[in-house]
């Protein structure tokens, strides 16, 4: 059988095709000149799996979609605070190459807009790098993203850097302000030649997902950048991603999402994907007008809106019942599914309201695949209380989805591979070789 949905991606692409409105970058002659009719379209999960369409494997430079990803280095090599003190994560509201400063901070307002996204290149890598070993650490960086050595199109660069007037004018408006303690040109020649990395829809794709990923390339296996970076990028990206239709890509389209001027769109879907779209001509934004509509239609087919409500936590008690009788009866409480702060919730209640009669109390997570750190202490907390009232407590979990079950201060759980183990049966609860910790 063939996959379903490079299939649907195909489609996607036929649908918006048709449409020729919008232009190419004309500030950068050399984009100017770029095919108008390239579309492309890729999905990467977070598992590596890459189903694509069109022309994934084109290469054009990525312009500001550079972005989210050197913001991270930036916070990976110098730490929250001082990339913090520098730029902040207001959305602007404005065009990407607005030049604005925040009024009482002085900072440029978010990395996504090109003043905080050259005040972020000035902070990739470690303190006193030159400027030549800087823009090697940014696509060192990008590289490990994209889990391939990266390069730049210095026809593009150059290009760009003969018409970079305005980004010049927002680096010496950084260096007056001591945002920038560098030659503003030198860091400007630097921002530059970061956008001008090649990348293919496919590279793209990629590097969304290892931020989908939390970090980790799902290909290579490599830990790019920190968890709680990961966080902050896909946050600024939610906000601020797409510049002042930032708030209408919110609402419409619901994923963390970057844009680039030379037509490449992506978003990142935590947990799931990483999405990449690539057709070069822009609304006055600067967005794709093609990506925009194709990733209106991935969100609104694929339920990707990530402020959809998820149905979930209703279903995380399977069953309540109770096995055997009298003084051997034992209460299950057979848990599915994966758990956060909802689920455990709705487990604390079950076990609140059926105040089980029963001394024994199994909670049994065979059909649990993962239970988050919230939700953990949630299900150990019941497991102490449990125990404290008198109950001896048992958790089913032959693989281990709930680590180190020690609930502490006077809890007491009895970990087993099956229910029955957790009967009083002479030759499954004393003798067994499965039951194995009790804590
Ligand atoms: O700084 C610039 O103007 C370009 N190198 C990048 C701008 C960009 O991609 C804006 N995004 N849509």
């Amino acid at each position: 059988m063939r996959s379903v949905i490079p299939d649907y991606l195909v489609e996607a692409l036929r649908d918006v095709e048709p449409d020729g409105s919008g232009e190419q970058a004309g500030y950068i002659p050399e984009l100017a000149a770029a095919d108008p009719e390239r579309l492309g379209a890729v999905f990467a999960t977070v598992q590596g799996e890459v189903y694509g369409a069109g022309d994934i494997d084109t290469e054009f430079t990525i312009q500001s979609i550079s972005k989210p990803f050197t913001y991270a280095l930036a916070l990976t090599d110098r730490g929250f605070d001082p990339v913090l003190a520098k730029v902040g994560v207001e959305p602007s509201g404005e065009a990407f190459n607005q030049i604005s400063l925040e009024g009482d901070t002085g900072r440029p307002l978010n990395p996504m807009i090109n003043a905080g996204a050259i005040t972020a290149h000035s902070l990739a890598g470690p303190e006193g790098l030159s400027p030549a070993e800087r823009v090697e650490r940014v696509i060192h960086g990008l590289s490990a993203f994209a889990g391939r050595r990266l390069r730049t199109d210095e026809a593009v660069c150059v290009s760009e850097m003969e018409h970079a007037h305005r980004n010049l004018a927002i680096a010496h408006m950084l260096r007056s302000h001591d945002v920038l303690t560098e030659d503003p040109r030198t860091v400007v020649e630097g921002y530059t030649r970061q956008c001008s990395v090649l990348v293919t829809a496919r590279d793209l794709a990629m590097m969304a997902a290892t931020l989908a990923n939390r970090g980790v390339n799902p290909l290579s296996g490599e830990q790019v950048v920190p968890g709680p970076v990961v966080r902050q990028v896909l946050s600024v990206m939610f906000t601020c991603g797409m510049y002042d239709a930032a708030g209408d890509w919110a609402t419409q389209v619901g994923i963390p999402a970057k844009s680039g001027v030379a037509g490449g769109l992506i978003g990142a879907l935590p947990g799931q994907i990483g999405i990449a779209t690539f057709s070069p001509r822009l609304d006055p934004h600067g967005n794709s007008v093609r990506g925009v509509s194709l990733f209106e239609r991935f969100s609104s087919d694929m339920g990707m809106h990530l402020m959809g409500v998820p149905a979930a936590a209703r279903a995380v008690v399977r069953a309540n019942h109770v096995l055997g009788s009298g003084p051997d009866a034992l209460r299950v409480l057979q848990l599915q599914g994966g758990i956060g702060f909802a689920g455990a919730e709705r487990v604390v209640r079950e076990a609140v309201n059926s105040a089980p009669p029963e001394v024994r109390v199994a909670m049994d997570l065979t059909m649990v695949y993962s239970i988050d750190d919230v939700a953990r202490r949630m299900l150990l907390e019941v497991a102490r209380r449990l125990t404290l009232d008198g109950h001896d407590v048992y958790l089913v979990d032959p693989e281990s989805i709930l680590p180190d079950p020690d609930p502490g201060d006077g809890g007491r759980v009895t970990v087993v591979d099956i229910v029955e183990q957790a009967m009083p049966s002479p030759h499954t609860v004393e003798t067994s070789p499965l039951k194995r910790n009790v804590l």
